[in-house]
């Protein structure tokens, strides 16, 4: 599995605290395979920290603030990139947010603005990147869904797993749009992941006062491999559906889960 010479642009690059998140680990693993990286954050510490660990790993990095529902922001990204490295091969949807609960708990602003951030952000991304991958004669898209985006999880998570399941589908259409043209794109879909965010964001959902220890003992023993998966593990996936050696897999997902999508209770 090798990505040399090959420019990868990752939106939503950082992590949302201290610690491997997805983006992060995405980033470093995309690196040692020979990449160059864009590691675009909304947060410009969160895409400097990513660029850096790439830097520390001994690889190519480019650190760049956007906001991937700005139109105008990611089309100077996508600028950048061009300039820097001559084109983008791969583009990483990784970018991603939730509000936890249903519908009592979900205002249509909130609705509307994890919409923008999980699934405008694909068309943006995809309107801008795929333009400058048929320049070179094509390239691969992977975009990051949730398993929330096929099942109900166990609670109310109404937004994200409603945008979850639209991102499947978004890449499916990628996919058969630009299939002859060289350019492939399936998503990744991750199950219950350890990164940072899921501590501040997600513990609340596991006990009254959101105590990280019992949410993370709980989403454990939910497994049936009776642990959360890494963000490298998930980084991993994302590189080979980047790469070459996934040459004819195109509008599919790859879902890295430990096996609970197949569990019945
Ligand atoms: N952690 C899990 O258990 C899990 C499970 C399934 C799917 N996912 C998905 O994986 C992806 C990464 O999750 P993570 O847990 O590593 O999250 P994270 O919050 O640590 O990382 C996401 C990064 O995206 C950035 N970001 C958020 N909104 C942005 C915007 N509008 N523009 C640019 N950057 C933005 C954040 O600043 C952060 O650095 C998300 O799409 C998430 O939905 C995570």
């Amino acid at each position: 599995m090798r990505l040399d010479n090959k420019t990868v642009f990752i939106g939503g690059a950082g992590s949302s605290a201290t610690g491997w998140s997805i983006g992060k680990a995405s980033c470093v693993t995309l690196s040692r395979l020979g990449a160059r990286v864009v590691a675009v954050d909304i947060n410009p510490e969160a895409a400097e920290d990513a660029a850096e660990e790439v830097r520390k790993a001994g690889g190519i990095a480019l650190p760049l603030q956007a906001d991937v529902t700005d139109m105008e922001a990611m089309a100077d990204a996508v600028a950048r990139a061009k300039s820097e490295f001559g084109g983008i091969d791969v583009y990483i949807a990784n970018a991603g947010i939730g509000k936890i609960g249903g519908v009592a708990e979900t205002e249509p602003s909130d609705l509307d603005r994890v919409h923008q951030v999980n699934i405008q952000s694909l068309l943006i991304g995809s309107k801008l990147i795929i333009p400058i991958m048929l320049e070179k004669g094509g390239g691969s898209i992977v975009t990051v869904s949730s398993i929330a985006g096929l099942r109900y999880i166990g609670y109310p998570h109404l937004a994200y797993s409603v945008t979850k399941a639209a991102v499947i589908q978004f890449t499916r259409m990628l996919a058969h749009e630009y299939a002859g043209r060289g350019i492939r794109a399936n998503t990744v879909i991750p199950g219950l992941i350890d990164t940072p965010r899921i501590q501040a964001n997600v513990a609340k959902a596991f006990s009254v006062d959101g105590d990280a220890d019992v949410m993370r003992s709980k989403r454990n023993e939910q497994v049936p491999m009776k642990r959360m998966g890494t963000a490298w593990e998930v980084a991993n996936a994302i590189a080979f559906l980047a790469s070459d050696d996934a040459s004819y897999i195109t509008g599919t997902e790859l879902t890295v889960d430990g096996g609970i999508t197949g569990k019945f209770s």
